[in-house]
């Protein structure tokens, strides 16, 4: 039995059975779902099944798939020459909130070290990919980074100190560029020089690609917000999404690899991320 097999999925069934090669029934070996009654109707009781869940059902179906270039979908992503700024939290979180507002999602994670896409792996109902960018020439991501038909938000975690050439890999595809940061004067004036540079690109302004910072960490009452959000105002064309609070709501989802449940922290920044993104 091969995936490819595969012809059709209801998807009214999340978890379904299909038949195994054992029969002799042309028909029959044409992998067809059925739910469980259904099965036991036409096969009887003693038919060898499988069960699959969701999660390898989904990757059963043969998706349509496209070069990311191409694809229709917003792409996103999220950036900073420095690490442990959030980036791989801030993918996470815009993952699942994307989902949880009922729109399809894929997340890309181009960093070796594989936190996001870890994280994705047994998560049924966002597909997952890991890809180096900086082992491919531009043409060859055109062919090789491919997303499903269907995606309407692309997250795209990365790596930090990437290169000057990754960047233009980057700054090829996407739409919007998240830079996430920590409310410290130092660090914004660590990641200054990488803003201006990105700016200065040719193919950042034929693109009019977004750009909008998120000030991660943040505690209650944060006396360095002030200067932060002052020095920020510095690049009016870009926007300021908001706060994203230090909180075990955004660690956690990480240990239980579960989506993370940003219903009830930090509704302002969520509400203007998804409204920057529309
Ligand atoms: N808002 C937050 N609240 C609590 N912990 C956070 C928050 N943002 C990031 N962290 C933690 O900080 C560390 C670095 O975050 P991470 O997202 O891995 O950064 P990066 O991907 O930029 O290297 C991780 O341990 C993560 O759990
Ligand atoms: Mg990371």
């Amino acid at each position: 039995m091969h995936k490819n097999e595969l012809e059709t999925l209801s998807p009214l069934y999340t978890a379904g059975f299909f038949v195994t090669e054992n029969f002799k029934n042309k028909h029959q070996q044409r992998i067809i779902l059925w739910n469980a009654n259904q099965f036991k109707r036409l096969f009887g009781h003693n038919a060898a099944i499988y069960e699959i869940g969701e999660k390898s059902l989904l990757s059963f179906v043969k998706q349509r798939q496209t070069s990311i270039a191409y694809s229709k979908a917003k792409k996103i992503i999220v950036l900073n020459l420095k690490g442990g700024v959030g980036k791989s939290t801030f993918s996470a979180s815009l993952a699942s909130k994307l989902l949880s507002q009922g729109h399809t999602v894929e997340l890309i994670d181009f960093d070796k070290q594989q936190s996001t896409n870890r994280w994705a792996e047994s998560i049924e109902v966002l597909p997952n990919q890991s890809y180096n960018p900086s082992l491919r020439s531009l043409s060859n991501i055109a062919v090789t980074l491919k997303v499903n038909t269907e995606t309407d938000y692309v997250v795209i975690d990365s790596p930090a100190n990437f290169s000057e050439s990754d960047l233009v890999r980057y700054l090829r595809y996407v739409d919007y560029i998240v830079i996430p940061m920590q409310p410290s004067p130092i660090d914004l004036h660590a990641s200054l020089p990488f803003i201006n540079n990105l700016i200065e690109k040719h193919i950042f302004k034929s693109r009019k690609i977004k750009i909008g910072f998120v000030i991660n960490r943040c505690v209650h009452q944060d006396v360095r917000l002030d200067r932060v959000t002052r020095l920020l105002r510095f690049f009016r064309q870009f926007k300021t999404l908001g706060i994203m609070s230090e909180s075990e709501v955004y660690q956690q989802p990480f240990m239980d690899k579960k989506l993370v449940d940003a219903k009830n922290i930090d509704p302002l920044l969520w509400d203007s991320v998804i409204k920057w993104l529309e």
